[in-house]
Parts: structure tokens; C-alpha cells; sequence
């Protein structure tokens, strides 16, 4: 057959309240055009993340009734811990509530003024983390990474040269090296098993840490399997191990590959750091057999682990986002190639060029999709980005509009309805127009500032 379905049946459903387009065109400008503003009562189709936005499966509501809210030694506890080790074998496993707490302990260690830490590219608070820290992140991705149109299989990978030369160059200053699977900030591109193995060689020869930011392992692993020579006849996990086997330590977001609406965890090698991590723990998040979560977090974690490595399940999942940037790709529509595992990134700049960057083309596309189809995206461009230290404004390096898909939770007709409402705004693109942001807060505006429609 060639049809891939999603292999789950539906047993309990959550009603979507529908809106007319008159009624989105209000509730947007009441929300100063910004999409954070909006209910989510208020959207049809939400793509705003892929974090903790999943369903979970019948037999991870089941584990939550197993859950043990006991302090210390909780048998949940065990239970997550287990999970976690079948897939990455590290030797201390930390339990955070989710992937930013994680990195805030890691970083208050290994951070610090005058340290600077590489990545292919780092995710935001992964950046908000080392920069708090008084540190420097440093993106380190191949060339093919930062080009929409390369339709290169691993656009995530390191760039190998350019972290020689920036250990060569900075040597004492890196504490570790850091990689991310999937690159996010890169549009969800993978990170090939060769390219893992090889950055984990230059750091460990330079006498570095070799650290794996891993919240989307499972949709990395599959590209893997899939896209990469000698691994089409392995399993998920066998695959998944190699990965975290040159690893010295690992951050996760579990709301992502952990099919968790909350959690995360930090893990380590080395004894001494999970020591100093774990007094972190205690003071910040929890005690070490709870870290931020509670019984019934871990336990639904533990069962989500076991489920994210099914093939069938990564199949269907990569396949959404493919089905619809081929159908976007047919209808002439700018968007990053290959499709990412995911989200489904739009190229504004491309698509809006006769809107100027510093008019937030991505925030224009955005808003129109809410109010043509109450679909709700996230623009990762110069309304993010373009603010300056100074206070002045300067264009992203490009204007992304991200659609991320939640887990198990939308099907094949949401995604034509989707590609649909894309086909209507393809009609009357050159007629939209651009925006300026009339109030903003110093930082991180994207979340709160209010835009006015040119
Ligand atoms: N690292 C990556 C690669 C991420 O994508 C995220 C979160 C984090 C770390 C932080 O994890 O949210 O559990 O604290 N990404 C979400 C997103 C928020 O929408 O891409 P967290």
C-alpha cells in the first residue's frame, strides 16, 4: 500500500471550536497581530509547537495511574531511569521538569565569563542558558545548514573543519562541544551517525566533553536509518545507542521525543560533575529521584520511551511533514528542503519579496494563515531576531515561518486542510503587506510585543 496511515486509532477526542474568518480577523487584531496573544481556544489547527503539545497513548495514561509521588526512591523513579538507559546508556540519569532546567544546571557548571561553547546550532535557551552564564555559543553547522534550497541529507551536521579550527583557536576556553539532534534552530534537520561519531572524535582528542542536546533522537535515528549508507537494516534502538555511545553527557526536553507534556532530564558520565549537578537539582528542581516532575511525569516517560523508537510510528511521522512540503513545493511555495522531522519551515523572504525584511515578511504570512485558515505558526525571523543590543534593528539571517506538528495529534485531512488554506493565500500573496512592531519589551519580544499592519 502506498498510503501511510497513522498507525493509532482514535479513543478519546478533544472538539475543536470552529471560527469564521470575520470572527479571526478580530480576534487577531485584538491580539495586536502577535499569535502568542490568541486563545487557544481561538485556533483551529495549532502548530505553534511540537513541545509537549502531543497525545499520549492510551497505555501512558494507564502508566500514570501507576505513578508513586513517594519523595525519595519513588519505583517511578526506576521506572523512568530504566527507560532512559535501554536507549542512552550514561551512568547518572537526572531528572529535570524539562529540557531549559536541564541546561540552566549544566551550564551553571561548565559555563561561566570568558568560556565559549560550540554547537551546530544552538536552540534558544540553550543560548539563554550559556549567555546568562556570563559565556559565549558559538554555531558551527555546514554550509548547506543555513541554505533553504540544499537539498543536502544531514543539514544539521557539524561542520567538522570549522570546529578544528575554532578548538585550534580557542582551545583552553571550550569547556565542551555541543550537538544537537535535530538542529531546530536549522529547521529540523538531522544529524548523521558519521558526523556524530567524528565531532565526538575532535572533542575527545582536544580533551573536551562531548555533549548531545537529544530532544528529537527518535526523528534523528530514523533519518538515519533511512538516509544514511549501512544503516537501512538496523533498529531504531541499535541506532539510537550508537548515537549516545561517544557521548560524555546529554540535556533533553522529554515534551518532545519523550512523548511527555512535561519533562526532561540531564545525564552524565562523569561522577564528580553528576555530583555538582545533583546538589544543583536539589536546590532548583527537586530531589534526584524526582528532579521537577512528579510520579506520574516519570512513569508516563517511561512508557513514551518505549513508544517514540516504533518504526511505524517515525514512518508516519516524518511522512506529515514530507506530504505537505511536497504539496507546498508543487504549488510554487518557497519552503527549506528537504522536509525537516518536525516542523515544516516556509521561506517568507522568498515568498514576500516585495515586503522588506525589517517589515517582518514571516510575521505577514503568519497572520495571514490564522486568518485565512486559523492555523497558528510561529515566525522565526527578524521579528525574533532583528532586534539589536543597542536597541537598533537589523535583518535575521532569514525570515522562517515554522509549522510544528504535535505528536499523534492531527491527521491526513488536517494537513490537505492545511495545504489548502496555502493554496489560497499563494492567490493573494502579492497583495499582503508589512508590519512594524509599535511596542516591544527589551528582550525576547517576539513572545509580547504588539504589531501594527502597515
Ligand atoms: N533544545 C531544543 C533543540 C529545543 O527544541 C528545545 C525546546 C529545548 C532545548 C528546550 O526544551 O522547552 O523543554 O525547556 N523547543 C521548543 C520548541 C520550545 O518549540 O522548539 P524545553
Amino acid at each position: 500500500m502506498k498510503t501511510i496511515i497513522e498507525p493509532f486509532r482514535i479513543k478519546s477526542v478533544e472538539p475543536i471550536r470552529m471560527t469564521t474568518r470575520a470572527e479571526r480577523e478580530r480576534l487577531i487584531r485584538e491580539a495586536d497581530f502577535n499569535l502568542f496573544s490568541l486563545a487557544s481556544d481561538d485556533v483551529l489547527i495549532d502548530l505553534l509547537t511540537d513541545s509537549g503539545t502531543g497525545a499520549m497513548s492510551s497505555e501512558q495514561w494507564a502508566a500514570i495511574m501507576r505513578g508513586d509521588e513517594s519523595y525519595a526512591g519513588s519505583p517511578s523513579f526506576y521506572r523512568f531511569e530504566a527507560a532512559v538507559k535501554n536507549l542512552m546508556p550514561f551512568k547518572h540519569i537526572i531528572p529535570t521538569h524539562q529540557g531549559r532546567a536541564a541546561e540552566s544546571i549544566l551550564f551553571a557548571m561548565l559555563g561561566g565569563a570568558g568560556q565559549i561553547i560550540p554547537n551546530n546550532t544552538h536552540f534558544d535557551t540553550t543560548r539563554g542558558n550559556i549567555e546568562a552564564s556570563g559565556a559565549r555559543a558559538d554555531d558551527l553547522v555546514i554550509a548547506e545548514g543555513t541554505d533553504p534550497t540544499s537539498l543536502h541529507p544531514f543539514k544539521g551536521n557539524m561542520d567538522l573543519e570549522r570546529l578544528t579550527a575554532h578548538l585550534e583557536e580557542h582551545g583552553d576556553a571550550v569547556p565542551c562541544v555541543m550537538l544537537t539532534i535535530t538542529n531546530n534552530a536549522g529547521g529540523g534537520q538531522p544529524v548523521s551517525l558519521e558526523n556524530i561519531r567524528a565531532t565526538a572524535e575532535i572533542a575527545h582528542k582536544f580533551g573536551k566533553l562531548f555533549i548531545i542536546d537529544g530532544c528529537r533522537f527518535a526523528e534523528n535515528a530514523f533519518f538515519i536509518k533511512t538516509r544514511e549508507p549501512g544503516q537501512g537494516n538496523r533498529e531504531i534502538v541499535d541506532i539510537v545507542r550508537d548515537c549516545f555511545a561517544v557521548a560524555d553527557a546529554m540535556t533533553m526536553s522529554a515534551k518532545k521525543d519523550g512523548f511527555g507534556n512535561i519533562g526532561g532530564w540531564l545525564a552524565i558520565n562523569d561522577d564528580d560533575l553528576a555530583v555538582e549537578a545533583r546538589t544543583h537539582l536539589i536546590r532548583t528542581e527537586g530531589f534526584p529521584t524526582y528532579g521537577g516532575m512528579s510520579g506520574r511525569d516519570l512513569d508516563a516517560l517511561a512508557q513514551g520511551l518505549t513508544e517514540i523508537v516504533d518504526e511505524d510510528y517515525l514512518r508516519y511521522r516524518l511522512r506529515t511533514n514530507a506530504y505537505i512540503v511536497e504539496k507546498l513545493v508543487k504549488l510554487g511555495i518557497p519552503v527549506v528542503q528537504p522536509a525537516g522531522g518536525h516542523a515544516v519551515f516556509i521561506d517568507a523572504r522568498a515568498w514576500l519579496s516585495h515586503v522588506d525584511p525589517l517589515a517582518y515578511p514571516g510575521q505577514a504570512v503568519a497572520v495571514a494563515l490564522y486568518e485565512i485558515g486559523g492555523i497558528r505558526s510561529c515566525e522565526i525571523g527578524t521579528a525574533m531576531f532583528g532586534r539589536q543590543p543597542d536597541g537598533s534593528e537589523k535583518p535575521a539571517a532569514m525570515d522562517l515561518v515554522r509549522l510544528a506538528f504535535p505528536r499523534r495529534t492531527y491527521t491526513q485531512s488536517h494537513a490537505d486542510y492545511i495545504v489548502e488554506a496555502f493554496e489560497e493565500l499563494q492567490g493573494i500573496i502579492s497583495t499582503l503587506k508589512g508590519y512594524k512592531i509599535v511596542e516591544e519589551p527589551a528582550l525576547m519580544r517576539h513572545f509580547t510585543c504588539k504589531f501594527e499592519k502597515m
